[in-house]
């Protein structure tokens, strides 16, 4: 671990500190202990970043294909390699459980594998030609530097789902990593420089996300910027793009509803709301938020998620026989309490949990709320928590109406084994992701992102790297193509 334990920002090749040299903390949210330090880096580190990732996009856009593969697979095999030190590094600074941590690796890790071969698939089109002395066709070309502002809760993956399809697409880079978990960014960023990316095409600043995000938005050099983290961040970053018309890729906050039928096998749709309800202890913008059950089967399927849930173990991430982790700090841990107590106030019947759990900091006792009310914080807003909340249906057309009133549209999910039903509901929802039968749907191939006010654009699959190219359409005219045939 300690060859990647890295307590520097990464600016055109080189480990830089801050230039008044101060600091930022990083807590470890399972022991409340300090983990060390990275640089509070402001505008003028934050010019040179870019100014190196401008500077190197004018030769790195230049790349063969083949010499982007080569070395994104290079950095995919770095990352194979020091797997169980990232992983470790990641519960460490993040909290979720260590088999969890190992699964975001490898899920990071595919990205770059998948977008070294998109490299290769960056095709153009030749069009009609429809006028005889001319001929036209679209090319494909990177948008420019990329400013990357990243997330806490998967600091291995949503990294490498921005930065792979930007470097395939021959991008430079400049990264914002969570300023609670920029461990893994800089060692995920270590490897690549071992890889071999030439200085300035990957740069790394630490420090305050408002104040970096404004740098970025604000600086003529930075084409586009992808971000991923809640939607009142993502309205101000868009904002901020505004003057310049800077181009922008969002991936934000959702209110994932989980919709469980009269005849669905329930003993799946208990398995399906546990896995997705408490991974990473309930905190991914995918995480079911709102589990509406049709009254016949309300009472059995709260029993069998009560039994379920009873059998999870809180504790620290690196005790193996731990399945939930901390919540990521305070905050996080007074809107989960604001959340439940709220639920409470407005006549919601307390299963299990409720309370800040034993082990102390800011671990939560998984939640499990009946008879949740349609105007409680928890059915208009994610809880990022370990809470499971039920809501009751009478109808399949009250279940789509409940599952739609949400102004956010990232993920649901449906247990039916009606075939028609799936149709019909799948084509209601106003969402960008859904899961009939199963909620464990992200991978690097799956089209990731939200209608409404949970984003623009999507990430990963065959369409992650379009966002990282312009189109351009050429013209070469006046040209004598006939051709005279001689008998
Ligand atoms: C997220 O919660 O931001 C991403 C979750 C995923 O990729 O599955």
């Amino acid at each position: 671990m300690n060859q990647l334990f890295i307590q520097k920002a990464y600016i055109n090749g080189k480990w830089e500190n801050a230039l008044d040299q101060s600091t930022i903390e990083v807590i470890n949210p399972a022991s409340q202990q300090k983990l060390g330090t990275v640089p509070k880096m402001g505008e003028a580190e934050t010019a040179q970043a870019v100014e190196a990732a401008y500077r190197a996009f004018q030769s790195w856009q230049y790349t063969s294909v083949n010499d982007r593969y080569k070395l994104l697979k290079a950095w995919f095999d770095l990352i194979q390699q020091y797997k169980e030190s990232l992983a470790a590094m990641l519960t460490s600074e993040q909290g979720k459980p260590l088999k969890e941590a190992l699964a975001e690796v490898d899920y990071g890790a595919e990205f770059v594998s998948w977008f070294a071969e998109e490299a290769k698939r960056i095709y153009g089109r030749l069009m009609p030609q429809y006028r005889a002395d001319a001929m036209s066709f679209v090319t494909k070309q990177p948008v420019g530097v990329v400013g990357a502002i990243t997330p806490w809760n998967f600091p291995i993956a949503m990294i490498t789902r921005k930065c792979a399809p930007a470097l395939a697409a021959g991008c430079t880079l400049v990264i914002k990593p969570a300023e609670s978990t920029p461990f893994s960014a800089l060692a995920l960023v270590r490897l690549a420089e071992q890889a071999g990316f030439p200085p300035g095409v990957i740069n790394v600043v630490t420090g305050d996300p408002q104040r970096i995000g404004k740098l970025l938005t604000a600086d003529s050099r930075v084409s586009h910027i992808s971000f991923t983290g809640s939607t009142q961040t993502g309205k101000t970053l868009m904002q901020q793009c505004v003057p310049q018309l800077k181009k922008l890729s969002l991936e934000l906050g959702g209110n994932a509803p989980l919709m469980v039928f009269e005849d669905a096998d329930l003993n799946k749709a208990v398995q399906g709301t546990m896995a997705s309800k408490f991974r990473n202890t309930g905190q991914t913008c995918v995480c079911v938020n709102r589990i509406l059950v049709h009254h016949k089967i309300y009472d059995q399927f709260a029993e069998l998620l009560a039994e379920a849930m009873a059998q999870l173990r809180v504790g620290s991430g690196l005790d193996l026989q731990n399945n939930q982790g901390p919540l990521i700090n305070q905050k996080s841990l007074q809107k989960v309490e604001g959340h439940v107590k709220d639920a409470l106030d407005k006549g919601a019947k307390l299963w299990l949990g409720g309370k800040p759990h034993q082990a102390g900091g800011t671990f939560f006792q998984p939640t499990l709320l009946t008879e949740v009310h349609r105007d409680c914080l928890i059915a208009q807003e994610e809880t990022f928590g370990p809470v499971a909340a039920l809501f009751r249906f009478d109808s399949e057309s009250e279940a789509i109406a409940m599952a739609n009133d949400t102004p956010l549209g990232l993920s649901a999910y449906c247990y039916t084994q009606d075939m028609e039903r799936v149709f019909r509901v799948s084509r209601a929802l106003d969402y960008g992701i859904v899961g009939i039968n199963e909620t464990m749907l992200s991978s690097t191939t799956a089209t990731f992102g939200g209608m409404k006010q949970s984003g623009i654009g999507r990430e990963g699959g065959p369409y992650g790297i379009e966002t990282f190219l312009e189109k351009k359409y050429t013209l070469i005219g006046n040209l004598d193509l006939n051709h005279q045939i001689i008998k």
